[in-house]
């Protein structure tokens, strides 16, 4: 049966209390419509519409994506108003009804709902709430067939005793959807046009209601403030860890684990307290990662070692290489197998080969480094000219002797050395000694300067 989803998206957020419209706040470094729209996608809709009215421009903006309909809904009259805007893009058998600012629904839940919607039948996602209060109600016959839902401002004493609340997320017969919101009155303690009044007009029109459980409140919880989306930050965190875990890594503190984005993760990897996992990152087997290290874009490969406080992006490392204490690997950084880059040691666009090693407090910018080269400590690729970046290129076996400047372009051959303390603006060829420093002199004698009286 075909599919089109609803995401309403047009509320203010007041109490955000922030200039970015409510819907584009991260969870885990994603937009929560961001994770809603993932979530959308991975169900294979014929359409998703998107419905935005605060702040649509800059919705519209960050979001858009081929496969999305922006619809503007100018003022913000309900939710049954809301999806009446998108329906002149509706045409499948199912309607799903999502919502911008609850990012944390699952596609599983979702695809259990969609199970229950059938031409006579529409399906809702309720939750059993220890406090209901806001919530709408879900209201059930004496044989458990839901009637209606009250919405917690139009519920009696009696209704509001009710701990079954509804998400706002279900799926409805296509069909029907129109005439149903056409019948909507504001006629409420709102004011508004409640999508979910929707419910016991389909009763009334002889349809079933079938209903789905969240598996918790936090799958369904909508955030409101900053205190709501640090609660649901959390939650998002908490199940990754266990995902993470039981697929074999060792958390050290997994309320001390952070991932905003995706991670594909090998066996016996070992993540010490307070790593930041973002954007794409692969970490292959018996990996280990220190604590406080930041890991972005980055694929680090089986038994590579990322010591304390180190900060990876756009990095690969490579077969039991090292880095870190205090490493900064920038985008382009690709470090050989059981190469070494130690402390303070900044890469941007540098390969190091094959057991090739910076080990302290250097700089190296497009380089090319062969392998078992070694790299004196205070070594500095010279590579911007302030206007263009020129390339350094190390074959195998070079010895780059402390404090060089090496001044780019530059090629240095297999088996070169620099002295320490060379600025080397010269090529080296391969097994030769390249030496750019003022020779030393010694003065016998000298007196040193006295202090004036
Ligand atoms: C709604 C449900 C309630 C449910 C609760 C769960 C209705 C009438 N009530 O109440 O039964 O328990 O969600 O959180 O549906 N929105 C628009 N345009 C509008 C109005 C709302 O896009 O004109 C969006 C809001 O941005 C928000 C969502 O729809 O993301 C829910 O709207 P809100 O007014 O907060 O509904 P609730 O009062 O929470
Ligand atoms: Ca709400």
């Amino acid at each position: 049966m075909s599919l089109d989803i609803v995401i309403l998206a047009a509320g203010q957020g007041t109490r955000m209390r922030s200039s970015l419209p409510k819907v584009l706040h991260p969870v885990a470094g994603k937009s929560m419509l961001g994770h809603v729209i993932d979530t959308a996608r991975a169900l294979k809709p014929r359409s998703i519409q998107v419905v935005i009215g605060h702040g649509a421009e800059q919705v519209r903006e960050r979001l858009a994506g081929s496969d999305l309909n922006f619809v503007v809904q100018a003022e913000q009259l309900g939710t049954g108003h809301a999806v009446a805007q998108a329906l002149p893009n509706l045409s499948a058998e199912r309607v799903l009804i999502l919502y911008g600012d609850v990012p944390l629904i699952e596609a599983q839940t979702l695809q259990r709902l969609l199970a229950k919607v059938a031409a006579q039948q529409l399906a809702l996602l309720t939750v059993e709430l220890a406090d209901p209060t806001g919530y709408g109600r879900i209201v059930r016959d004496t044989d458990g067939s839901v009637r209606a839902i009250v919405e917690h401002k139009d519920a009696s004493a009696e209704q509001r005793a009710i701990r079954e609340g509804n998400t706002g997320i279900l799926a409805v017969p296509g069909a029907r959807l129109g005439e149903w919101l056409g019948r909507l009155s504001n006629s409420n303690a709102q004011g508004e046009y409640y999508l979910t009044d929707v419910i016991a007009m389909a009763v009334a029109d002889g349809l079933q209601i079938a209903t789905e459980r969240a598996q918790d409140a936090l799958e369904v919880q909508g955030a409101n403030d900053r205190i709501q989306l640090a609660e649901l930050e959390r939650h998002y965190q908490q199940r990754a860890a266990r995902r993470l875990m039981a697929e074999g890594v060792t958390l050290r503190d997994p309320a001390r684990f952070d991932l905003r984005g995706q991670v594909s993760i090998g066996r016996d990897v070992l993540i010490d307290v307070n790593v930041v996992l973002e954007g794409k990152v692969i970490i292959e087997d018996e990996v280990q990662i220190g604590p406080n290290c930041v890991i972005k874009d980055s694929t680090l490969r089986c038994g590579a070692i990322v010591k304390a406080n180190s900060h990876l992006d756009g990095t690969e490392v490579g077969e039991g290489a090292d880095c870190g204490p205090f490493a900064r690997l920038r985008p382009g950084s690709v470090l050989g197998a059981k190469a070494h880059v130690g402390n303070f040691v900044e890469l941007k666009n540098a390969t190091l080969g094959d057991g090739a090693k910076a080990g302290h407090l250097s700089y190296l910018g497009d380089a090319e480094i062969g392998a078992r080269t070694n790299i004196g400590a205070g070594t500095i690729t010279c590579n911007y000219d302030g206007a263009n970046k020129f390339k350094t290129v190390m074959g195998e076996d070079v010895f780059i002797g402390s404090n060089s400047s090496l001044v780019a372009p530059l090629n240095l051959g297999d088996g070169a050395t620099t002295g320490a303390g060379s600025t080397i603006t010269e090529d080296v060829p391969a097994h030769t000694l390249g030496l750019g420093r003022g020779r030393q002199r010694n003065i016998e004698g000298w007196q040193r300067p006295k202090k004036q009286s």
